[in-house]
């Protein structure tokens, strides 16, 4: 993800999430040391993007999202195996991400990846109000491999 990218970013998390990121967060996740975030094309259009940041040995994956008319169609499965693969390469060791109580299509996704809940923030998310489960994931030389 680069600066030029944050007008398509901007409109897809619009799109799909009820509290969105304002531009200024992505614009962050761009420029910080640590601090990144991949696309995926199509058509030279931004279908996704997943952003993480890593410290030491320990990765978090901070927002992913795929365009809807592109789901299920091992978009975000891509992207995910993408970063755990570079994370791993930086030498993390483990990657914790926080999701929606109620969002059962990530969870679904995240438990397909081995995610497993570690507990949960009551009231973490706003518009509205929500309870995060905070998931975490071993990453190991395997990723290399994929
Ligand atoms: C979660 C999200 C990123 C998944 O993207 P995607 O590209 O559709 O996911 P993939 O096609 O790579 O799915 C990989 C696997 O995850 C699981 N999975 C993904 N979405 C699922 C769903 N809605 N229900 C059940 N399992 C699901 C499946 O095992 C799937 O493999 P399969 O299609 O072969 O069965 C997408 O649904 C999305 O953008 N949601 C809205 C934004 C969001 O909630 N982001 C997460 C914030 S924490």
């Amino acid at each position: 993800m680069t600066v030029s990218d944050l007008p398509q970013v901007v409109m897809l998390e619009n799109l799909i999430f009820s509290d969105p990121w304002p531009e200024d967060a992505f614009l962050e996740q761009t420029s910080g040391d640590n601090w990144t975030a991949l696309v995926v094309e199509s058509d030279s259009r931004i279908i996704g993007y997943g952003c993480y940041f890593w410290a030491g040995t320990k990765a978090h994956l901070t927002n992913m999202a795929v365009h809807p008319d592109y789901r299920r169609k091992s978009v975000a499965k891509r992207l995910l195996t993408d970063i755990l693969r570079v994370v791993r390469k930086s030498g993390c060791d483990l990657m914790t991400l926080e999701v929606r109580a109620g969002n059962a299509d990530a969870i679904a996704f995240y438990k397909a990846f081995d995610f497993i809940e570690l507990y949960r923030r009551p009231n973490y998310y706003r518009r509205p109000v929500e309870e995060a489960l905070v998931m975490v994931r071993y990453i190991t030389d395997d990723e290399e491999e994929n």
